[in-house]
């Protein structure tokens, strides 16, 4: 089974009602949602995405990356949209009332119980949210940055510890680089920033080596089992500096001496040519990196066994479920990928939200509740 029940507690996290006005497309409408399977199904442009967007940013307090808050205020509606919800966790008795707005100059509010959280970030991880939507092919397909980026958002919400570095990461980057720049930089003069370079970047590419190899633990199983097929997936990590080790204090040794020996060479390009900042993450299907050889349906194929992954990483590590979003499965998995995804979403003990434009690509086998969606209204 690729989602164990666990033996003596069942995590729940369920989003239990949301009502939404004026976002998108939705002027206003409420729904109540099943504590499985919701099939949110209807025409192109009804506005399916959009509730499975409004859904991620009840549990996230903010838009999904790439989109500003202004966009999501719906057009010729009111200067602000606001998006309320209940939300259950670990207990039937525990419930939270969240309420989001958004205004159309850029800015937010945030109410949970009825409080500003005096932590935002940190109250965001109590409702972790994992999403699967057409555009992230790109997670495979796209720059090492985007990888990146998805490596380091997956360790902040193990450990939280991680956002801290990765802040003071870019800052001591950006002060190194503008020494560099500054063409008055000096080998010593540049020691301290490349101390604390290595010593940070170390702790980021140790755990970042951690987590890759976690997901490669299960990524291979999954992508065999989404693709049916004989070649397996697993992602890599290449560091930008030679390594003698993967513990931190051979990872500090390793960068301390990279920005050292590239010293030269970073005073004539005038930034910092090598570091944690540089490294890629691929991922590969038979051995090949998918950036360069996979089909879009094998790539959105190792994405979803990635997204799989990091669903199993929050099971295993916080004993959660997270809210698991599928928005448009049906467009380029075929009949066989489906299956198979149906089949172990039929396990998953954790809330599902899928949209699809006809009910009858989605062969999910349990119960569920379907909801019909037509110019950002529920029609039946
Ligand atoms: N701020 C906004 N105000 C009003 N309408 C918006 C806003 N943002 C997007 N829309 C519209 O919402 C409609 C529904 O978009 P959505 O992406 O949810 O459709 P969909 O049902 O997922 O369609 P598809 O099947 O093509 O993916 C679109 O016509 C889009 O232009
Ligand atoms: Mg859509």
């Amino acid at each position: 089974m690729i989602f164990p029940v666990s033996q003596f507690t069942i995590p729940v996290l369920i989003v239990k009602s949301l009502s939404l006005r004026d976002i998108r497309c939705y002027a206003s409408e409420t729904l109540s949602f099943h504590p499985r399977f919701n099939l949110v199904y209807g025409e192109n442009g009804q506005g399916k995405t959009n509730l499975l967007e409004a859904v991620y940013m009840l549990c996230r307090f903010k838009p999904l990356r790439g989109v500003s808050s202004s966009e999501i205020v719906r057009f010729g509606g009111r200067s602000s949209a606001l998006l309320k919800g209940v939300i259950e966790k670990d207990s039937p008795a525990l419930v939270t009332d969240v309420s989001v707005s958004f205004s159309d100059k850029g800015g937010k509010k945030v109410e949970v119980n009825g409080k500003r959280p005096a932590n935002l970030a940190k109250k965001a991880l109590d409702f972790e949210v994992v999403h699967f939507t057409p555009s992230e092919v790109e997670l495979a397909k796209g720059s090492p940055s985007l990888r990146r980026r998805y490596f380091d958002s997956i360790i902040c919400g193990l450990v939280p510890s991680h956002f801290q570095d990765i802040l003071d990461f870019q800052r001591v980057l950006r002060q190194r680089n503008s020494f560099l720049a500054s063409g008055r930089a000096t080998s010593s003069g540049i020691a301290l920033w490349d101390g604390q370079m290595a010593e940070i970047g170390a702790r980021i590419v140790e755990k970042r080596l951690r987590l890759v190899k976690r997901i490669n633990r299960e990524i291979d199983t999954l992508y065999r089992g989404i693709g049916g097929a004989d070649m397996g997936a697993k992602a890599q990590y290449e560091t930008s500096f030679e390594i003698s080790g993967g513990k931190r204090g051979e990872l500090s040794n390793s960068i301390k001496k990279a920005l050292e020996n590239g010293f030269s060479r970073d005073t004539k390009a005038r930034h910092t040519s090598t570091g944690p900042h540089r490294d890629r993450i691929s991922l590969q299907i038979g051995g090949k990196d998918c950036a360069l050889f996979a089909s879009q349906g094998e790539a959105r194929s190792v994405v979803l066994a990635l997204k799989m992954a990091e669903i199993r990483l929050y099971q295993e590590i916080k004993k959660e479920n997270p809210i698991f979003l599928l928005d448009d499965i049906s467009s380029e998995l075929d009949g066989k990928r489906r299956k198979f995804l149906f089949d172990m979403l039929l396990d998953y003990p954790g809330q599902v939200f899928v949209t699809s434009t006809s009910a009858s690509d989605i062969l999910y086998r349990g119960k569920h509740k379907k909801f019909r969606i037509q110019a950002g209204k529920v029609a039946e």
